[in-house]
């Protein structure tokens, strides 16, 4: 693909920097903002194919205005790809996330917010204990409440204890806020 990007080195190299803390086993998390039409996105998109190049592995969602009072919509798409992943986590909080996806294995509509953001930790954990994560939400502004919360949860500790819950390859987390 490549993206040629003019004039934002200075965000590259912030965002650059952040995926070669996680490939050395350091957590971080970045919020970009900007008014509509920026950049945002494609700073993101350089970001995501950066980080894939490097062997970062990326999860990401985009904020959906629509679906911006829709409980754990934003953590559907972040979790769609990974739905193979959820029966490695504690039983409780298997279920915890499979109520959030729905499917034969939902036996309850999302209820526990903590336990849901404590999955999402564990999840993440797990899969920066592989390869070091880079988590993406574009428009983080439209993320529906319950997303943002679990994943809010999740970032504060990860970024807060690195080594503690065997995130050894650790999680960037980049999120973009702001207008448009
Ligand atoms: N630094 C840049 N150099 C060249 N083109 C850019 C740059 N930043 C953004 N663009 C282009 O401008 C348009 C709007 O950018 P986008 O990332 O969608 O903005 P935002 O997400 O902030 O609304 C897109 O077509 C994008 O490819
Ligand atoms: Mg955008």
């Amino acid at each position: 693909m490549g993206h040629v990007l003019h004039g934002r080195r200075a965000e590259q190299a912030a965002l650059g920097a952040l995926v070669t803390d996680a490939l050395e086993g350091r957590s971080g998390a970045l919020v970009l903002r900007g008014e509509a039409g920026i950049g945002k996105s494609a700073l993101l998109d350089w970001t995501a194919e950066r980080a894939g190049v490097d062997g970062v592995r990326v999860v990401r969602v985009t904020g959906v205005e629509a679906e911006a009072d829709l409980a754990f919509a934003g953590l559907v798409g972040l979790l769609w790809p990974l739905q193979s992943r959820l029966d490695d986590l504690p039983e409780a909080q298997a279920r915890a996330l499979h109520s959030v996806l729905g499917g034969p294995a939902a036996d309850e509509a999302p209820s526990d917010r903590f336990r849901i953001g404590l999955a999402v930790l564990t999840l993440l954990a797990e899969l920066a204990g592989e390869q070091p994560v880079l988590c993406l939400v574009d428009d983080a502004q439209w993320l529906d409440r319950a997303s943002t919360d679990a994943l809010t949860f999740a970032a504060r500790r990860l970024g807060a204890d690195g080594g503690g819950h065997g995130v050894r390859g650790a999680a960037g987390g980049v999120r973009r806020a702001g207008a448009g």
